[in-house]
């Protein structure tokens, strides 16, 4: 099996103006590579002790002919490692047995048989999922599962080793740069942090999209920006900087200026982590509302189950690099999957474990 190569390095958010990577949205960008790979150096250790856990069990490798083998012939834990899954396995998807709902219309994003492994971690192993337009979607899934990884796919900052990844009927993976670049623009992208250049101002930061994108005016941008900027309740905080700000400020702010190029996609990798639980609720509100008044595919990705009852309306449970179930909300949240049962109600008892 292919070892990790070129494809596995995320690759540069790039674009004109911008090949000397030092313009503030590379920083910026780089600033959330850097805190997904910070994360996910973090993950690989607890894989690894989860592996050497593991192998202190000692269980016998699974008998010749009865070990799981990939799509693409790649044969478990001789070729690759799927995170969660324990020497010994030779049935690691009895419980991915959940309905794969369609969309019910043209999807925004499709996601086609994709595999990405990182040295011979598999962590996408054949994942195949549409998401609707129109609608809210959330990835829900353990942690560690690969929903960011999920996300940087989407955006073309990591390509996938195969399968495709079409976005509005274009294959990401087969775009060149510039195009990729233009497709970029149809994106908006709020990171754990807001991701805020901490040089500028509030208003600064949110005009940086249309300053940059658009051959708008400045008395349009201004006008944009205030907009945005009272629509999620920081109209008296333009010349704030992102120091000054709370964290639930922070993601405001970020969300604003998610949506200033009035994307036709949004996607939001854990907007809820650190807020309190009002907080949280009222960012919900303000993500619905937002969607209900400018549509679009909105894609969140978040551990909280509140997050996922109060905004969502089409769920997909990700769990060893392939979907588990997917469809509207009501349905999963009724699903008789024992996986979803159990992560949808926090279950102590079930398929899931600690290790
Ligand atoms: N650039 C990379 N290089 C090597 N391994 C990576 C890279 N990015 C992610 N991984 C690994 O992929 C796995 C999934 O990571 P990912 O960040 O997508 O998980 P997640 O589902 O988003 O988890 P969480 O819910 O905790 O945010 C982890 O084991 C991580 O170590
Ligand atoms: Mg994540």
């Amino acid at each position: 099996m292919s070892q990790q190569d070129d494809s596995s390095q995320e690759q540069p958010i790039n674009g004109p103006g911008n090949e000397g990577g030092e313009s503030p949205e590379v920083e910026a960008a780089e600033e959330n590579v850097g805190v997904a790979s910070e994360l996910a150096s973090e993950l690989e250790a607890e894989d690894e002790t989860a592996a050497a856990g593991a192998a202190v069990i000692n269980e016998p490798p699974p008998s010749e002919g009865s070990e799981f083998v990939a799509e693409d012939g790649a044969v478990l834990f001789r070729d690759f490692v799927l995170p969660g899954v324990h020497p010994g396995d030779n049935d690691p998807y009895k419980w991915h047995t959940g309905k794969k709902d369609d969309t019910g219309g043209t999807p925004a994003i499709e996601i086609k048989d994709v595999v990405k492994q990182f040295g011979r971690a598999r962590i996408l192993n054949g994942l195949s999922l549409d998401l609707p337009d129109d609608q809210i979607s959330m990835v829900l899934g353990p942690s560690g599962t690969g929903k960011s990884v999920l996300i940087k796919h989407i955006v073309g900052l990591l390509y996938p080793d195969s399968g495709d990844v079409i976005v509005k009927g274009d294959s990401v993976p087969d775009l060149s740069d510039d195009d990729l670049f233009d497709m970029r623009k149809k994106f908006g992208l709020l990171f754990q942090d807001g991701a805020l250049f901490g040089s500028m101002n509030i208003f600064d930061n949110v005009a940086f999209p249309l300053r940059q994108h658009t051959d708008k005016a400045e008395a349009e941008i201004e006008d944009i920006c205030a907009q945005r900027l009272s629509e999620v309740g920081l109209g008296e905080a333009h010349y704030k900087m992102p120091n000054e700000l709370s964290g639930g400020m922070r993601k405001r702010a970020g969300f604003a200026r998610a949506l200033v190029l009035d994307p036709e996609i949004v996607m939001f990798d854990e907007p809820d982590s650190g807020l309190d639980p009002v907080r949280t609720a009222l960012l919900c509100e303000l993500i619905k509302e937002v969607h209900a008044e400018s549509g679009g595919c909105y894609l969140v990705i978040s551990h909280d189950l509140g997050t996922a009852r109060r905004i969502a309306d089409f769920i997909a449970v990700l769990w060893k690099g392939k979907i588990v179930e997917s469809g509207p909300k009501e349905r999963l949240f009724e699903s008789e999957n024992e996986f979803v049962h159990q992560f949808l109600r926090a279950d102590v008892t079930g398929p899931l474990a600690m290790d």
